[in-house]
């Protein structure tokens, strides 16, 4: 179903009344306490399963009813969630089957969350049938705004039935052919050939853990196998509640599933962020939770997505926890605003007395009542987002593109050689968006898969992996007059891993780049190699690719070692296109003296027309303007016509200082 924006941005977060049944007075303090803070959503039963089902076939809902009244009665949504993140005791105990075998083989005990089988078929048709009786109980319910599929799904299971289901997983995606899979996965090596498909198990360590095809395709089975579990538990909601929209929490870069799939099957992306604030530097946080909400936001084609969760204050599992103060909670929510997030969530509403998560922040303290630090500054929060309701449903448009591909990172992460150390996918990919990030021009992260032909610039960082028509959706696209920026290990292996023949990158894409990558060295940390790019040289850290040029031009050359004098980075004109190669990785300014070439060189727009202090992060959406100031020292922007400051109103031009701490909203 077509999500459509409210017209206010969503503001609230997880809450139990159930961890409250005895003294259900809390209830309408509750109730009190958010309309005070301008709460106006709360995402209820997330894990009341044994609340809703005591016994087998034993329900209440007593209390529910009750929670969805008042939340109706006092104007608070409820993102209502289905409970199979965490399963009651009675449960497991009575079909043991329905918790996760590691790959031990020892099936787990029952116990924490997450801890389930995603192929079980009795828990698969225990979780229909509770999320069948919710979706039937609360389908006209007035409070019901949305549904919060299950909590964070992860993990992975080898119990015999996942087995069974990897081997059929296999057999369908080789259409039956055994001897593709031994051609494709190369298991002439060390004696692997497969003679038949019960020969096949799931990758683990005490067994078969060397064969890279394999391990990518038992990554694609479980991430699929997720999604199956998802289809399974939306079955009920779809038939009773059609027009409720439908989301479940992912988190952030999550190795475990690929989430540009998964998000196709959702009606709204939402994920969990919970920045590393003051643990380093606060620009590097906002950074990479930028870059999160953009793929976020490119998962849906620019789309809206809901912030799920995020802490008032504090986590309770990060290593230090330091509180931040509250004008950075403030500017962590006004950013997810300015990304893309139609909604603030926390976790949690109210501390509970006790139990594993008892000292993470919360809305509401031990202390019980609104007399808080943190309860003002959420109820601050709160006034500004209903400044900002018109942002609601509100959208960037992007130029430019990084490509962050779940299939390559599970290559990328996969193979060994080379650099076994340093590789750091997320990090590289996040390095080539900063540059971008710094001048305010919107970027789009996108999969391999994704449409290019509408953006000017496409970087690849560390595109490793080829999926079945990338080589020629790059070069149509570079000839048609897109510019195109990869990095070292470029075009190497195709989708099951098997290395291109002929000549690195794979297939056309030599021609198309105008070069030949014929070794990678790795760079030990005590040892300085150098490379050049226009005149500064830079050094090499941990990996470089030896190319030479087949007709690109070349822009920068190694200095040292037996290979100086070969370019380092290069430049081919193919078609209307410009195909770049830069063949080392440097953890300095390397990314950003490039890009400030590139969007010289090839006139990339920024997203507003004014200057700004470099590192103010500074974000269009719609006709709104965001400036917030994650730097220590003021910041200044130097406006190139009069604005509104949407938070007060007044009207603003010329010169103006955002204060550490600060921000400013402005159209
Ligand atoms: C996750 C979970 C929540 C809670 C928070 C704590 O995001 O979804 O249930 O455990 O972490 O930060
Ligand atoms: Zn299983």
């Amino acid at each position: 179903m077509e999500y459509k924006p409210l017209n206010h941005i969503v503001y609230g977060g997880d809450y139990n009344p159930d961890q409250w049944m005895e003294t259900p007075e809390i209830w309408d303090e509750d109730m009190r306490l958010m309309k005070l803070a301008h709460i106006n959503s709360a995402t209820v039963g997330i894990f009341s399963w044994a609340v809703l089902e005591p016994e087998e076939g034993v329900y209440n809902f007593g209390w529910l009813d009750e929670i969805m009244d008042k939340c109706a009665a006092n104007g608070i949504g409820v993102v209502l969630a289905t409970p199979s993140g965490a399963r009651p005791a009675w449960l497991a105990q009575k079909y043991p089957e329905v918790l996760q075998v590691p790959e031990s083989g020892i099936r787990n005990e029952y116990g924490v969350r997450h801890n389930h089988c995603y192929n079980s078929e009795i828990y698969r048709e225990k979780v229909r049938n509770i999320n069948r009786l919710l979706a039937q109980r609360y389908k006209d319910h007035p409070a019901l705004i949305m549904w919060h599929i299950s909590n964070e799904y992860g993990g992975e299971c080898h119990c015999e039935t996942c087995q069974h289901k990897f081997r059929e997983y296999l057999k369908n995606y080789f259409e039956g052919d055994l001897a593709r899979l031994n051609r494709e996965w190369w298991t002439g090596f060390w004696a692997h050939t497969v003679t038949d498909w019960s020969q096949l198990n799931t990758p683990k360590n005490r067994g078969e853990n060397h064969v890279p095809s394999q391990k990518t395709a038992f990554r694609r089975f479980v991430s699929d196998c997720h999604m199956d579990f998802f289809k399974n538990e939306i079955e009920p909601l779809r038939e009773f509640t059609p027009n409720i929209p439908i989301t479940t929490n992912f988190m952030g870069l999550f190795d475990g599933i690929d989430y540009s799939k998964f998000s196709k099957l959702v009606d709204i992306t939402s994920w969990d962020n919970y920045p590393f604030w003051e643990n380093e530097d606060n620009v590097e946080v906002a950074t990479r939770s930028a870059f999160t909400y953009d793929l976020y936001r490119s998962f849906k084609y620019g789309m809206p997505f809901y912030l799920m969760e995020s802490t008032p204050s504090i986590t309770n599992w990060h290593p230090i926890n330091k509180i931040p103060r509250a004008e950075r909670s403030e500017q962590s929510s006004v950013q997810a605003v300015a990304y893309g997030a139609d909604s603030v969530q926390y976790f949690q509403w109210r501390k509970g007395r006790n139990g594993h998560e008892k000292y993470h922040g919360a809305v509401v303290d031990h202390v019980g009542n609104e007399n808080t630090r943190v309860f003002r500054s959420v109820t601050h929060i709160g006034e500004v987002l209903e400044k900002l309701s018109d942002v609601a449903g509100a959208r960037s448009t992007a130029k430019v593109a990084i490509i962050y591909d779940w299939e390559n990172k599970w290559a990328v992460k996969g193979y060994c050689g080379y650099n076994n150390v340093h590789r750091d996918y997320n990090e590289e990919c996040i390095k080539w968006y900063k540059p971008f990030y710094d001048r305010g021009i919107t970027c789009d992260v996108i999969a391999q898969t994704d449409d290019f032909t509408k953006y000017d610039v496409v970087i690849a960082p560390y595109l490793y992996l080829l999926a079945d028509g990338t080589e020629d959706r790059i070069s149509e696209y570079i000839k048609n007059g897109g510019v195109f920026v990869s990095t070292y290990l470029f075009a190497t292996v195709d989708r099951e891993d098997r290395v291109f023949f002929g000549g690195l990158p794979g297939g056309k894409l030599k021609d198309v780049f105008g070069i030949w990558a014929e070794e990678t060295d790795s760079i030990p940390e005590y040892l300085t190699h150098i490379a050049s790019f226009e005149g500064k040289d830079y050094p090499v850290n941990h990996i470089c690719d030896i190319i030479h040029s087949n007709g690109a031009d070349v822009l920068g050359e190694y200095k040292t070692d037996f290979y100086a004098g070969s370019p380092s980075v290069t430049v081919n004109k193919y078609g209307d296109g410009f195909a770049y190669y830069t063949a080392f990785r440097n953890d300095g300014d390397f990314a950003e003296d490039f890009c400030k070439r590139l969007i010289e060189k090839h006139n990339i727009e920024k997203s507003v027309d004014f200057d700004f202090t470099t590192g103010l992060t500074v974000r269009r959406r719609g006709d709104f303007i965001f400036l917030i100031n994650f730097l220590n020292q003021d910041c200044e922007a130097e406006l190139d016509k009069e604005y509104t400051d949407v938070l007060t109103g007044e009207k603003v031009s010329g010169k103006i200082i955002i204060p550490e701490y600060g921000y400013r909203v402005i159209k």
